[in-house]
């Protein structure tokens, strides 16, 4: 099965074409990033009006090698979570290939498709644990099989990509703040683990919740420390894996699974290595966001849907 996937959630423009899931035929990624880096992060209203000029480029490049859309059997889309004005670029273009292509949608949630990056290249088994970091989420889940997934726990303010990027902007380091922590936080070796001045909340609690607004008030407080970057890296590293280990004690999974922007983090998934024996994350490009999750999703979970049902919604979540 062919899939073209569409993805507009947040600032980036992609489309893809892949085979049963795993086969990438074409991926065109176009991402407004430097604009939000001179704004120091993302005006929604900014992306939007940029993602409506890359969308029919990035169509383009995806299908350049294709000679008759007919061969694509399907339309996979992120419907949401994400911002309006970008989700409703990605779903209207998508609605209106189907409508003239005369294939189904698949609605694809955002969430969903980072967990399924880790199928672009490998084959998790079931039963899984996910995590899934990104600017908006984290969020602990069990996934029992395809497209069967139960919420487990989540952060209850900020998420860890935005805590990086709030630490990031109180750090004097640019947009996106991820990225940047890891490339200042790189600079200093780690030893033995000691870079405790920051705060680990709620690690301490037998759920599977997360706290980084705290954290973000702490560095705040105390900007004048040794190495503030990688202190800010250990702590959410830190937070991340505390609770993922407690998930898998008790959820005792096959595989553990991770996905995100935030996974992208070198110590983060150094740290994870250490730990977690079936360990699964995608490589960084299928971390953050792209279209080849999107496409891979829809093969798995597919449900076709006649263009006139579709919506964008930006509040879809995993419980
Ligand atoms: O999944 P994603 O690309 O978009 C959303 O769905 O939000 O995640 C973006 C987030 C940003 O907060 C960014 O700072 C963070 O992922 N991020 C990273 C890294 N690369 C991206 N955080 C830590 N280390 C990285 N290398
Ligand atoms: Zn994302």
């Amino acid at each position: 099965m062919v899939i073209l996937g569409i993805e507009t959630s947040c600032d980036e423009t992609a489309a893809a074409v892949v085979e049963d899931g795993k086969n990438v035929l074409s991926e065109a990624i176009a991402s407004s990033a430097n604009l939000h880096t001179k704004t120091g992060g993302i005006i929604p209203e900014n992306a939007a009006r940029e993602q409506i000029k890359s969308m029919i480029p990035v169509i383009n490049e995806a299908l350049s090698f294709i000679h008759n859309p007919s061969s694509i059997d399907a339309v996979a889309v992120t419907i949401g979570p994400g911002l309006i004005g970008s989700l409703l670029v990605g779903v209207e273009t998508a609605k209106t290939l189907g409508f003239l292509w005369e294939k189904p949608i698949i609605p694809v949630n955002h969430l969903v498709a980072h967990l399924y990056a880790n199928w672009i290249e490998d084959d998790p088994q079931f039963p899984a644990v996910g995590l899934v970091v990104s600017g908006g989420h984290t969020d602990l889940v069990y996934i029992k099989d395809h497209g069967e997934i139960k919420w487990l726990g989540g952060t209850m303010d900020d998420a860890a990509g935005e805590c990086f990027d709030k630490c990031a902007r109180l750090l004097g380091l640019p947009y996106p703040g991820g990225p940047a922590i890891e490339r200042e936080a790189a600079k200093f070796k780690i030893k033995n683990n000691k870079l405790m001045t920051y705060p680990r909340p709620m690690i301490n609690q037998d759920n599977f919740d997360f706290s980084f607004s705290g954290l973000k008030t702490a560095v705040q407080n105390n900007l004048k420390i040794k190495h503030p970057a990688a202190e800010v890296q250990e702590a959410i590293v830190d937070a991340l894996v505390v609770k993922s280990l407690k998930a898998i004690e008790k959820y005792k999974p096959k595989s553990f699974i991770v996905s995100g922007g935030v996974a992208a983090n070198a110590r983060l998934r150094e740290k994870l290595q250490i730990k977690i024996k079936n360990l699964y994350i995608p490589k960084p490009k299928y971390c953050t966001d792209n279209a080849v999750m999107v496409a891979t999703a829809g093969y798995y979970i597919n449900k076709p849907t006649h263009w006139s049902k579709i919506t964008a919604d930006p509040n879809l979540f995993l419980k």
